[in-house]
């Protein structure tokens, strides 16, 4: 592989990435697939816009890839068979291709560095969760030096590895934009691998955050969802920071005067968040959802298990009674709250009874849908230290089943009684399966499918709901809203 010079133009970015050697093509094109949340999808994004800034574009698919990023997830088992079933497969690509550059970086990787590089030896970079901004560099690195494994421990990180969103960013959608507002858990649920692999919870400030969203708005975005392990707390650590410094300020955190502040962004027409603790979800957070019209009528409130002592064996520091209270508080203040959650079955020592008191409290918060999963034991965390409790995988899978069932039961409900309203949807475009079909969100987050029509992404619209199924209901376009305000990416043609 020769060294050459950049045939692109130097252009500000390029030019500080220059030390790259390119091998004679023209333009490399990328790929970056996301195997974890929105945090680890947001990452994503944080890597193609520096790999763009080095003057790379976006391929199609694995195939015509010349480097190809795997940003990976740790937090159940299947993760880690995922990531090594992809790099067998990406091994073969590699075996016709020898160009082919990898790299593996997220949660996984921040976990596992050496295995990974070891048992994929093919592997050119592995990078950590707090090394995004350093991706491209990495990359060129290892052209010169061979394979590279980069792991910054959290707790030593510099600013601008904490909070990367000065660094490029291509966003995979225009009119509606990420947030990060706060990285790492201080949390420590006994199942959870988070807090090891992002470090601990640290908030951005305030003033940065209201900025980065004006800006957003100034570019077209209409949708900002804020993203954090622990929203509710944000801001306590600044406070707690502050108070060292000998400033005079309230140990509170801030989490409502923020979803106050983005959404009182001109321009900004729909807030959310994810996620709160239940534990931590304060009246004057329902306060700010109620009183800010950006704000949409969705929570997310993770519930983990119905059963106390299961809760208090996780260390998630609420009751399934409190849970419920809470719950009742925001409908009791947001009218047409959509309610959506996260469950763990067989949880080690879960009994029947256990069980059943999850199954009674699923059906009491009635909930519009439910991401529900089998314990899975993450190494380093206190409850896989249990084994001796664990549950038979049968009796999970049935405990499953029985979930899903009282879920979906609720869910086809609160679908159903959506028939015949008028919702306003933000357009996301072309449904997957079928062309001829709009696909467009509803404040409380349901899909609604409709007839397509000559409507840019990212506009608003009325649609009548006419038909509801278990995860999508069916509509008919009455008007558009208020049309798309985003440029339009035009792609950079390439000799
Ligand atoms: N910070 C978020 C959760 C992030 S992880 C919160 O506290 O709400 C997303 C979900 O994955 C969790 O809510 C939990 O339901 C699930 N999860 C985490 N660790 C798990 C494990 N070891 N086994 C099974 N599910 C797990
Ligand atoms: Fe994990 Fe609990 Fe932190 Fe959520 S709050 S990331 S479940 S430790
Ligand atoms: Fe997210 Fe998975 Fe990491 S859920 S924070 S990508 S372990």
């Amino acid at each position: 592989m020769g060294r050459s010079t950049p045939t692109t133009s130097p252009s500000a970015s390029t030019e500080r990435f220059v030390t790259l050697p390119y091998d004679g093509r023209v333009t490399k094109r990328y790929l970056v697939r996301t195997f974890g949340c929105q945090m680890n999808e947001h990452d994503s994004e944080r890597i193609a816009g520096l790999l763009e800034a080095d003057g790379m574009e976006p391929a199609t698919d694995a195939e015509h890839a010349d480097v190809i990023v795997l940003n990976t997830c740790c937090i159940r088992e299947n993760a880690d068979n995922k990531l090594y079933g992809t790099l067998g497969h990406l091994k073969s690509l590699k075996d016709r291709n020898p160009d082919l550059e990898i790299m593996v970086g997220g949660c996984l990787a921040q976990k596992d560095r050496e295995l990974i590089a070891e048992r994929a030896p093919h592997v050119d970079v592995v990078f950590g969760t707090h090394n995004v901004g350093r991706a491209a560099t990495l990359l060129a690195e290892s052209r010169l030096h061979g394979q590279q494994v980069e792991i910054v421990e959290a707790g030593e990180l510099a600013d601008y590895e904490a909070f990367p969103s000065a660094l490029p960013i291509r966003r995979e959608v225009d009119h509606s934009a990420w947030v990060v507002i706060q990285i790492g858990c201080d949390n420590s649920c006994a199942f959870c691998i988070v807090p090891a692999v992002r470090g601990p919870e640290v908030s951005r400030p305030f003033e940065a955050l209201v900025a980065e969203v004006e800006q957003l708005a100034a570019q077209g975005v209409t949708e900002v969802t804020l993203l954090g392990q622990n929203v509710n707390s944000y801001g306590r650590d600044l406070a707690r920071d502050a108070r060292r410094a000998g400033e005079q300020v309230a140990l509170a955190p801030r989490f409502a005067e923020l979803l106050r502040a983005v959404g009182a962004v001109e321009g900004i027409r729909r807030v959310r968040y994810t996620s709160p603790h239940p534990k931590d979800l304060r009246p004057e957070t329902i306060t700010a959802m109620a009183e800010t019209e950006a704000v949409c009528e969705h929570l997310h409130l993770p519930l983990q298990s119905g059963s106390d002592s299961i809760l208090a064996a996780m260390h998630r520091g609420y009751t399934a009674e409190r849970y419920l209270e809470r719950l009742a508080a925001a409908r009791s203040r947001i009218a047409d709250l959509a309610v959506t959650t996260d469950i763990i079955v067989g949880f080690p020592g879960e009994t029947d009874e256990d069980f059943e008191a999850t199954l009674e409290v699923a059906a009491a918060a009635d909930y519009d849908s439910a991401y529900t999963f089998i314990y899975s034991p993450r190494p380093g965390t206190e409850a896989a230290e249990l084994a001796d409790r664990f549950v038979d995988h049968e009796v999970a899978v049935a405990r499953m089943e029985r979930l899903r069932a009282v879920v979906e039961r609720s869910s086809l409900r609160h679908n159903q009684a959506r028939i015949g309203r008028v919702e306003e949807v933000l357009v996301e475009g072309p449904s997957k399966k079928n062309p001829d079909v709009l696909t467009g969100r509803t404040r409380q987050n349901k899909l609604v499918h409709f007839a397509a029509a000559p409507i840019r992404r990212g506009s608003y619209a009325l649609v009548t709901v006419t038909d509801a199924g278990l995860s999508s209901l069916r509509g008919e376009l009455l008007e558009v809203t208020a049309p798309a305000r985003h440029r339009t990416r035009i792609p950079v043609a390439t000799a």
